[in-house]
């Protein structure tokens, strides 16, 4: 896809689709996603490199432990519901630990 197309299909297919996702797992905050929510503050300046710094930089060690210890809801979340429709979305697989491929956490968030 080319840029102009793919922030076409950000806004028309992804932003919807996983604001519905966003806000059913948490209503209020996020009541006003946007591509800020994604993207970081400088998508306001039409930067959307991912991943995005301004995203809490992820501990992956030990199965990402200190995350399920403090947030273990947000981390079900992301795991079943958000890496797998994004995924689909944007027509790849699921990352697979056993080769290294695919769409995963670090395709959004950086690591610590
Ligand atoms: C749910 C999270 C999420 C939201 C919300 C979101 N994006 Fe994205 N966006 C991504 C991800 C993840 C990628 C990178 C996909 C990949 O790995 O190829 C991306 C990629 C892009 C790209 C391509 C960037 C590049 O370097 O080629 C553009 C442009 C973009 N998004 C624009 C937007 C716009 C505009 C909005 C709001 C209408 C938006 N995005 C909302 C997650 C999001
Ligand atoms: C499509 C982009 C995207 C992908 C893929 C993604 N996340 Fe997230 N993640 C987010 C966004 C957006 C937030 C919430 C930001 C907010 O609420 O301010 C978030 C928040 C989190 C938080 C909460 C952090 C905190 O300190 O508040 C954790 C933990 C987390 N993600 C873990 C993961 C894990 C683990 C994976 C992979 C299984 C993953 N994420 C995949 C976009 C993504």
């Amino acid at each position: 896809m080319k840029q102009g197309e793919r922030l076409d299909y950000m806004k028309k297919v992804v932003m919807p689709r996983m604001a519905e996702l966003f806000q059913e797992a948490n209503p209020t905050r996020y009541a006003d996603m946007n591509c800020a929510t994604c993207h970081g503050a400088g998508a306001r300046q039409g930067h959307f490199r991912m991943p995005a710094p301004d995203l809490p930089a992820l501990d992956p060690s030990d199965g990402f432990a200190a995350h399920r210890a403090e947030l273990p809801e947000v981390m079900t979340f992301m795991s079943e519901v958000v890496v797998p429709e994004m995924a689909r979305l944007m027509g790849e697989r699921p990352y697979d630990p056993e080769t290294g491929q695919g769409f995963g956490c670090f395709d959004c968030h950086v690591k610590k």
